[in-house]
């Protein structure tokens, strides 16, 4: 089995110079994979003609130079069910997709990523294809962010986020507007990078912390709705109290116009009430003279 893998890593060998020979690098497709560290990632390549790879080879191999073992595929054989010689890096953590072979799929998943695992890999298929492709461990997770102290006028908000390579922090507001926020604190540990970025906001909106590791074509954010109850001025721009103010404000008119109507009507009734209560004293007067004559 050993003998078998040598010869076929010298005809491997031959056929990755050929190949990376400038001008023959023919059939090779490109592109990235991207992942959290510690998260799971599957690495794609697949033969042309999706013809059933059941009883061919294929090989897996990380960083052009130092030409790490990672998954070794033999008309049925793999590493650790018949063959030996995976790169102890990836020992227990590789795996390929059985149910997929009939399809030309030579995939393999790598489980629990580990900042080492980042790198170009190679996907062969001896003599016939092979395919490149990079996998970037240290994506940025979901920003952890918080406020951190409160006040009836203001917030201070945090943002925590890690990778690698190190990212760009900034705070949006609701709008997409870069908010002014002071400078990123920076730390690095065990090549992991920590970024904290502070703000501190005076209105009532959502705000997002967004991550970004431009070089590995990855963007991640967090938001946080911040509001302060206790402030009037607040209430006044919230979207359903100038509806209420409205509303009393037309209740308030029309109680104003009602009472206005009313007293007018009163009074005029008032007045003609008397007059004629007058009018009828003025009578009775004239009759009493009447008499009295
Ligand atoms: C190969 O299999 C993997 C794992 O199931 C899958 O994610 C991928 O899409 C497949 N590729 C093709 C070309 O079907
Ligand atoms: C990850 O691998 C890519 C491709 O080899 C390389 O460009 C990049 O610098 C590596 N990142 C780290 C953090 O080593
Ligand atoms: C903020 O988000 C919440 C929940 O998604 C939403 O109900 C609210 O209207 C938003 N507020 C603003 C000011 O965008
Ligand atoms: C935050 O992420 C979501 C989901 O990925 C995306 O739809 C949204 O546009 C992002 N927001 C910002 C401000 O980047």
């Amino acid at each position: 089995m050993w003998d078998l893998h040598t010869t076929t890593d010298m005809k491997l060998l031959l056929l990755v110079c050929l190949l990376t020979w400038p001008g023959i690098t023919s059939a090779e497709e490109t592109g990235f994979v991207t992942v959290a560290e510690g998260d799971d990632a599957v690495l794609p390549c697949s033969l042309s003609s999706k013809e059933n790879i059941q009883q061919m080879i294929f090989d897996w191999k990380k960083d052009e130079e130092k030409q790490k073992q990672v998954f070794y595929y033999v008309k049925g054989k793999y590493y650790n069910y018949g063959l030996t010689g995976q790169d102890q890096q990836f020992i227990g953590r590789v795996s390929h997709f059985q149910d997929e072979l009939k399809f030309g799929n030579a995939s393999i998943k790598i489980r629990n990523t580990e900042l080492a695992d980042n790198g170009s890999y190679t996907c062969i298929f001896p003599e016939k294809q092979n395919s490149h492709i990079t996998l970037y461990v240290g994506a940025a997770p979901k920003p952890y962010v918080k406020p951190i102290h409160d006040t009836n006028k203001w917030s201070l908000l945090l943002c925590e986020v890690q990778g690698v390579p190190k990212p760009t922090v900034e705070w949006k507001d609701s709008a997409g507007n870069i908010l002014p926020a002071g400078e990123p604190k920076v730390t690095e540990h065990n090549n992991r990078f920590y970024v904290t970025l502070q703000i501190v906001v005076t209105k009532a909106d959502n705000f997002t912390c967004v991550a970004t590791q431009e070089t590995i074509h990855h963007q991640i954010n967090s938001t946080l709705w911040i509001h302060f109850p206790d402030r009037t001025d607040q209430n006044i721009q919230n979207t359903s109290t100038p509806w209420i103010i409205c509303g009393v404000l037309g209740v308030l008119l029309l109680v104003v116009v009602i009472g206005a109507v009313l007293c007018v009507h009163l009074k005029k009734n008032y007045m003609t009430g008397t007059f004629k209560r007058n009018f009828i004293l003025l009578e009775i007067n004239l009759k009493l003279l009447n008499i009295g004559l």
